[in-house]
């Protein structure tokens, strides 16, 4: 029997203490909207709420919107009150092997200090603030300062360059950058600081008024007089008095940058109250957390979206005690992440597909050296898991029996969408399964029809939910002509998408411009735009190929200008000085993997390039129907090309 046809219904023991009930599914399907409030009464209300959704203005949508509550109370203090002080929020592990741990009173008492500093620098509600941190705690602390004090933080990942950095903190107009000196990553110091001077050299992000810098790495940084401060002095030396303000439930939270199907990143905006509801709903009921005892450790970095929704607010909503680790996986080796779980006894671990085919294909002898009897229940998120990688890792990282939930969301959901429920659902390997309660999806034709099981087609979801963003950054009609024109009152998520014959689904990947690799989005575009930005390109395509461990990889096809290469040396190895300067104008992480130069891209007779051709090459297939190109023969020459070893 293939992998896909596995079911696995819940053990009779873990059923008897699930946090999710069957009975959820009904209540939700007999009462959404009482479903979602009952769910938001979980939080603490400075104001009550008495409304629960209003949707009169689609697709902008208002949730508990006449009530009043502070997010960062809601994750600290209400727990310091209710008695829970003492439990460890952070177990901290750096790269080097520091370790440190902050209990839920230490952490308060931290944010309240950074609150106050951020006072101190002027920042009000609203002012956004762009954060460029490792995954240290003053991460988390300096996200929960912000949005205590009603501002609005923006964290762009470490991996991104100060070109990508310095437009985010433009579009946003942020008023202040919280940065360290570095982190530790790969075995090294890695500096931030110098990417955010960068940034903000020359006049640009004109809107910042202030630096405020983390010390981690000790490493030498530049320092601007009346511009850095230092996060010790400022932090360091602030009052730890903070009474929390209630701000209203549709009170900006965050924005955060994602990639779109066009050059320019979206900044996907999201507010508080139905965030913070369905984030802190969503990580109970789908990793069954038991916060008194479990110990929790979810992979994602802050600055994408899971390690907002399921290291920031989420599990410390909920008083969960989690793990939070600085740098990757292989130091000092590729047992390091198992070593973790061992140290710290972790019982729920949420990560990455790419992470799990990666762990797989260098065997499994390394988790086998540990104990990991401690797991209970395993997360996979950001990608389709295939069977063989979930059978894996129920197998060498579950003890051959914790469940595994598949949760497929996006930036734009804020939270899980469809999952399984731990305890609930009979486990199927490589399908999401279901949508959460509370949740409405639909598989549509492409125009607009519902498809029934085993048919593919374009995932939707048919009805608003708490955690939907609420819009683009300064571009409410990006916002509606992206998620809600292609199919009227239905937001189009940009998957392909089936029901099986079981009623389960299964995602196909994406069905846009937009490429999934490792994990993290990119845009083709966006790609395309670095690359001809680069004086020896020509014209750019590019297009995500399929990759064994990594999902997709990016494949640029380029042509080139000849005589600026020339002028710079013959001898100049275009490859990497393009992939070079992709990382430079966006980060390491959009570098394409192959660089193929053509002499011709194939374009319809309107000009549009034939990505789906190129694809056909990048993945080497036969190429597909040829008829729609003004020029036909383009193709030849290109697949040619590529058989003569063109590809590096
Ligand atoms: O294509 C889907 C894929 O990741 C996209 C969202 O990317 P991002 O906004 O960066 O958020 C990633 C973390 C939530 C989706 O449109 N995706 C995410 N989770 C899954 C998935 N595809 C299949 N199965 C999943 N579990």
């Amino acid at each position: 029997m293939s992998a896909e046809n596995y079911h696995f219904a819940p053990s009779e023991a873990f059923a008897r203490q699930a946090i999710a009930q069957a009975s959820l599914y009904a209540e939700a399907k007999a009462d959404r909207l009482g479903f979602w409030a009952k769910q938001a009464r979980e939080l603490y209300w400075h104001k009550p709420f008495t409304q629960t959704l209003d949707f009169s203005n689609a697709p902008f949508a208002k949730w508990f919107a006449d009530g009043k509550l502070n997010i960062s109370y809601n994750c600290l203090d209400r727990h310091v009150e209710a008695g829970n002080g003492d439990r460890t929020a952070i177990f901290f592990e750096g790269e080097p092997g520091d370790s440190k741990q902050l209990t839920y009173a230490e952490l308060t008492r931290e944010v309240k200090k950074a609150a106050n500093a951020l006072t101190a620098l002027g920042i009000k509600a609203g002012d956004r603030v762009a954060i460029y941190m490792p995954m240290i705690p003053e991460a988390v602390i300096a996200m929960q300062a912000v949005a205590r004090v009603g501002a609005v933080h923006s964290v762009i990942f470490g991996g991104f360059s100060a070109e990508s950095l310095s437009s985010r903190i433009e579009d946003a107009e942020a008023k202040l950058v919280i940065t360290a000196d570095g982190g530790y990553r790969k075995g090294k110091a890695s500096a931030l600081k110098p990417a955010v001077d960068e940034a903000l050299s020359a006049g640009k992000c004109a809107s910042v008024k202030n630096v405020l810098v983390v010390r981690r790495t000790n490493q030498d940084v530049d320092w601007v007089e009346g511009r850095d401060v230092e996060w010790r002095e400022a932090v360091g030396n602030a009052s730890e008095e903070h009474e929390a303000q209630a701000f209203d439930a549709e009170h900006p939270l965050f924005i955060l940058y994602t990639s779109g199907t066009t050059g320019k990143p979206k900044g996907i905006l999201h507010t508080s109250g139905g965030y913070l509801t369905q984030a802190a709903y969503t990580h109970k009921n789908v990793f069954d957390l038991h916060a008194e005892k479990d110990i929790y450790w979810c992979t994602a970095d802050v600055g994408w979206i899971t390690g907002h929704s399921y290291v920031v607010y989420g599990p410390l909503a909920n008083g969960a005690s989690q793990v939070i680790y600085e740098g990757t996986p292989d130091i000092p080796d590729w047992g390091r992440w198992w070593s973790i779980i061992e140290k710290y006894k972790v019982s729920i671990f949420y990560t990455a597909p790419t992470a799990i085919r990666t762990f797989m294909k260098l065997g499994s002898e390394i988790p086998d050296k540990y104990n990991l009897k401690s797991i209970r229940v395993l997360g996979s998120v950001g990608e389709p898991i295939n069977p063989e990688a979930w059978m894996w890792y129920r197998a060498h990282i579950g003890g051959g029996q914790a469940p595994i939930v598949d949760t497929w969301w996006q930036t734009e959901t804020g939270a899980i969408m469809v999952s399984p429920l731990p305890g609930v659902t009979t486990l199927k390997p490589g399908s999401a399964q279901v949508p959460l309660p509370g949740v409405s999806a639909a598989v549509l034709d492409d125009e607009g029809h519902e498809l029934g099981r085993g048919d593919p087609g374009l995932l939707v979801l048919t009805e608003p939910w708490p955690a939907m963003l609420r819009g683009i950054w300064g571009d409410p009609d990006r916002f509606k002509e992206t998620y809600w024109s292609k199919f009227e009152g239905k937001y189009f998520a940009g998957d392909g998408a089936k029901w099986d014959e079981e009623g389960d689904l299964w995602l196909l990947g994406r069905v846009d411009d937009v490429m999934n690799v490792s994990g993290h989005r990119l845009s083709t575009a966006e790609i395309e735009s670095a690359l001809v930005s680069h004086p020896f390109v020509a014209e750019a395509a590019v297009v995500g190929a399929k990759d064994e461990t990594t999902g997709q990889a990016i494949v640029a096809f380029v042509i080139l200008r000849q005589n600026q290469i020339e002028a710079a040396g013959n001898d100049a190895d275009v490859s990497k000085i393009l992939r070079e300067h992709v990382a430079k104008e966006i980060g390491p992480i959009a570098k394409p993997r192959t660089i193929i130069v053509v002499a011709e891209l194939p374009k319809t007779r309107s000009g549009k390039i034939m990505r789906r051709l190129l694809r056909d090459v990048a993945e080497d297939r036969p190429i597909g129907d040829v008829t729609t190109l003004a020029d036909t023969s383009v193709m030849d020459i290109i697949s040619g090309k590529i058989a003569g070893g063109a590809n590096d």
